[in-house]
């Protein structure tokens, strides 16, 4: 769509917010931008695999909207598109942070992304990334995601250092708010980042729901970290509870990269220190 061609990435935002301010005026900025979220994640991820589900929750959510402030929601996605395109970056993370409607009590501040550049480059340069020199992809966990802003941050150094991120990486994400979580699940998913995102505590373990990226499925990661898993003698070589509900079929295509173990990304410290 060249709804904006040619525009600076500071245009792009203006335009962004113009089409956000118009959309159902009546309603909370919250409400406005939850919903956009929300129909972006759900057109996403059954866009790859459809989960019925999420489309009643899209349906209902478009229900709430006018015609016009409905073709106003592809409009903005569009633009987001285009605001990514450059270089893996947190963009909705700002532009939430800026319509100052994030949650204050749930420590709802994002990292800058110049921050997150800064913290990826000096902990995942070439020394870290040393295992994919042997294993086929690393994993990642990040239990406190907010908009996916620090995972985005390693995709780029990934892609500096030559890694295809769809091939290399698999995210574990976390967050205990939806909106965090599903604006994490849209980011990733159109970075083409094999992901699963949940919603839930990674403090109390809690589980409330599983988004797995396009990108997940279409690369049969279900099956690539179940045959990890196996190889290390912590599993069965089936899917794991979440992946079987929703994974493709993967007998015909089982993926043939080499048997070599996948390592997992460990931080100074420990993995689940990543975001915090
Ligand atoms: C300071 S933000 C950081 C987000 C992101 N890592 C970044 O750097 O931009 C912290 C995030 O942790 C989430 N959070 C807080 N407590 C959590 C918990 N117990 N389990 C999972 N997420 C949590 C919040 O909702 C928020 O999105």
């Amino acid at each position: 769509m060249a709804i904006s061609e040619g525009k600076t990435p500071d245009a792009l935002r203006r335009q962004f917010l113009e089409i956000f301010h118009q959309i159902a005026r009546h309603k909370h900025r919250y409400d406005v931008f939850r919903d956009f979220v929300i129909l972006a994640a759900t057109a996403l991820h059954n866009g790859a695999m459809m989960d019925e589900a999420r489309e009643t929750e899209y349906v209902n959510t478009t229900g709430g909207y006018a015609r016009e402030d409905i073709e106003s929601f592809p409009k903005l996605l569009a633009i987001l598109v285009e605001l990514l395109q450059p270089e893996p970056r947190d963009i909705l993370g700002p532009l939430y942070m800026e319509l100052e409607i994030a949650s204050r009590e749930q420590g709802q501040f994002f990292t800058p992304p110049e921050l997150s550049d800064l913290m990826a480059a000096m902990n995942f340069g070439p020394d870290l990334l040393k295992p994919l020199e042997t294993a086929p992809f690393i994993t990642v966990s990040e239990p406190a995601c907010g908009a996916g802003g620090m995972i985005l941050s390693l995709v780029k150094v990934l892609i500096e250092e030559g890694h295809d991120p769809a091939e290399r990486l698999w995210a574990h994400c976390v967050d205990v708010n939806r909106l965090a979580a599903l604006m994490c699940y849209v980011q990733l998913s159109l970075w083409n980042v094999p992901a699963e995102i949940v919603v839930g505590n990674s403090l109390t373990l809690e589980t409330r729901e599983v988004w797995h990226t396009p990108a997940h499925h279409l690369g049969f990661w279900g099956a690539r970290l179940a045959r990890r898993d196996a190889e290390a003698g912590q599993g069965d070589a089936s899917p794991a509870p979440a992946e079987q509900e929703a994974a493709p079929d993967t007998s015909q295509s089982e993926p043939t990269e080499d048997s070599a173990p996948s390592f997992d990304v460990q931080l100074p410290g420990e993995q689940m220190d990543f975001g915090f």
